[in-house]
């Protein structure tokens, strides 16, 4: 074993030990995880990619999947137009809070369930296929790789969707989109349901970290800028109500989802993604938010 993967191993048997929080139940399909799953993955500049633990299970990418359609959305629209239909201010609220500003009704970010399906409205797209496709083409060239939904979990979400329906309602009912509401809360749960692996995860956020250029395929997936503003966005917002201690302690920017997966990136360093299904009191993994944070602390990947 090479020398960082040695590392990266003791990390992983450092937290492991860690059994506190619940896996996601609230979508019946998540709750059936092997909630003792854990994994760390690491790639570098020259888009090698180093992962150890259950590096090969497939999850669902569900929050994560926030900022990659924002970089989406971006890249389409560009920032002023997106700022139109979703702010950039950390809520201090839950990820399925209905945080809107009070006058414009508009979300107050794009990583709560609110502004992320107001960031989905804005991409192109004459139906919840096109649109869908080409959400995971993006998801696919950040990954390097095709990425594929998992059919079960996207019927167990659509059928246990009911709150998020409701702030698409309510978004729509302030203008926030012109378009079907159905249509757009499928795409949604069609691109929380794609299915991704820590190594996946690790790639995506390495294409984050060196400026929207995937360093496994060399491809320049979006532009420097788009990345930055999707860091911006997931320095603040990206842990939801635990988003300022997170900066504080752990100080790089991520983005946790419920199936367990947490993305974190070192700029123009290294792209890091940690996989465990029990959740914390915010939706974080538990024991991923550990191997991070005693990764920055071992690194010093603190940005501040
Ligand atoms: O909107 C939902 O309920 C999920 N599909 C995604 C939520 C999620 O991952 C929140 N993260 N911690």
């Amino acid at each position: 074993m090479d020398p960082i993967s040695a590392v990266l191993e003791r990390v992983l048997e450092e937290v492991r030990p860690l059994d506190a929080g619940e896996v996601a139940n609230y979508i019946p399909q998540l709750a059936t995880a092997d909630p003792d799953q854990l994994a760390l993955a690491v790639v570098g500049p020259r888009g090698r990619v180093r992962s150890v633990g259950d590096d090969r299970v497939q999850f669902t990418i569900q929050s994560i999947s926030k900022p990659f359609v924002l970089a989406l959305a971006l890249e389409e629209r560009g920032l002023d137009a997106v700022l139109d239909h979703v702010g950039a201010e950390p809520s201090g609220e839950p990820f399925n809070a209905i945080s809107l500003e009070d006058i414009t009704g508009r979300p107050v970010n794009p990583m709560v369930n609110a502004g992320a399906i107001a960031t989905t409205s804005l991409i192109e797209g004459t139906d919840v296929d096109d649109r869908t496709g080409r959400i995971v083409a993006t998801l696919s060239a950040f990954a390097g790789r095709s990425l594929w939904i998992d059919e079960s979990v996207y019927a167990s979400e659509s059928a246990t969707g009911d709150r998020n329906r409701a702030l698409a309602h309510l978004l729509r009912s302030h203008g926030i989109f012109e378009g079907p509401v159905d249509d757009t809360v499928e795409s949604y749960f069609r691109q929380c349901s794609v299915l991704v692996s820590v190594r996946d995860l690790a790639v995506m956020s390495a294409t984050l970290a060196f400026g929207g250029v995937n360093p496994v395929t060399g491809a320049r997936v979006v532009s420097e800028t788009s990345a930055r503003h999707v860091l911006s966005v997931m320095s603040s917002c990206g842990m939801y109500d635990f988003s300022g201690e997170w900066l504080l302690r752990v100080g790089v920017p991520a983005k946790s989802g419920v199936s367990g997966g947490l993305l974190a990136v070192a700029p123009s360093q290294f792209g890091v993604a940690a996989f465990s299904p029990r959740l914390d009191e915010h939706g974080n993994s538990v024991r991923a938010s550990a191997v991070v944070r005693t990764l920055s602390e071992s690194f010093g990947m603190h940005l501040l």
